[in-house]
């Protein structure tokens, strides 16, 4: 059962979640969750949108590029250590996260992008808009702390490459109840 929720009512929960990681969802060619601590909730163009921040060479990146929809799953309580290690450091061009992870998929309601069970707050997107971020024009500390440019960009944390920003349009959310 799915208790839909005025997002915005959640937007502390959601903030302070990213602190331990939540799950972003893509659709592609399957389901793949990556662990996201950066995003922002907010109001663009008169919509509610979720700010999502992917580096250039994510697998995720290559699923939003296709789909252009996403699904934030945020977890009420604790971040489960396992799912963070293995949705936050292992990508899903090298295995299947919702099997190595014990991922439980719950149907979604507007986008094609599942929910998931164990972190039951759920944004479901869809991309308004997404802009790749110019290293050069950053605070020379951002730049050197996010951006060592001689760590491959394959690498699981931070690397060389810069973000895109995806302006997901918020087309509904809700908590996933038993
Ligand atoms: C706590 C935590 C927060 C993270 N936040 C982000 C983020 O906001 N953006 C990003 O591009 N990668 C972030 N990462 C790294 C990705 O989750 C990681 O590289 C993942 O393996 C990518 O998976 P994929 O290749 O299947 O997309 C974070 C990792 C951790 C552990």
């Amino acid at each position: 059962m799915k208790e839909k929720i005025d997002v915005f009512q959640y937007s502390e929960t959601i903030v302070r979640a990213l602190g331990n990681g939540a799950l972003l969802g893509t659709m592609g060619d399957k389901y793949n969750a990556m662990v996201i601590g950066w995003g922002h909730l907010g109001v663009v163009w008169g919509r509610p949108t979720f700010v999502a921040y992917v580096r250039e060479h994510r697998y995720t990146k290559a699923q939003l590029d296709k789909t252009h929809e996403f699904t934030v799953s945020v977890p009420l309580g604790e971040a489960d250590k396992a799912i963070t290690r293995i949705c936050g450091l292992k990508s899903g061009r090298d295995i299947d996260k919702v099997q190595e992870a014990g991922l439980t998929l719950v149907e979604p309601e507007t986008n094609h992008t599942p929910g998931v069970a164990q972190y039951p707050l759920t944004i479901e997107c869809r991309v308004l808009y997404s802009q790749k971020q110019d290293l050069s024009a950053l605070p020379e500390d951002i730049r050197a702390g996010s951006y060592p440019q001689d760590v491959d960009g394959g690498a699981p944390l931070a690397n060389r490459d810069a973000h895109t920003a995806y302006i997901g349009e918020i087309v509904d959310a809700y908590i996933i109840r038993d």
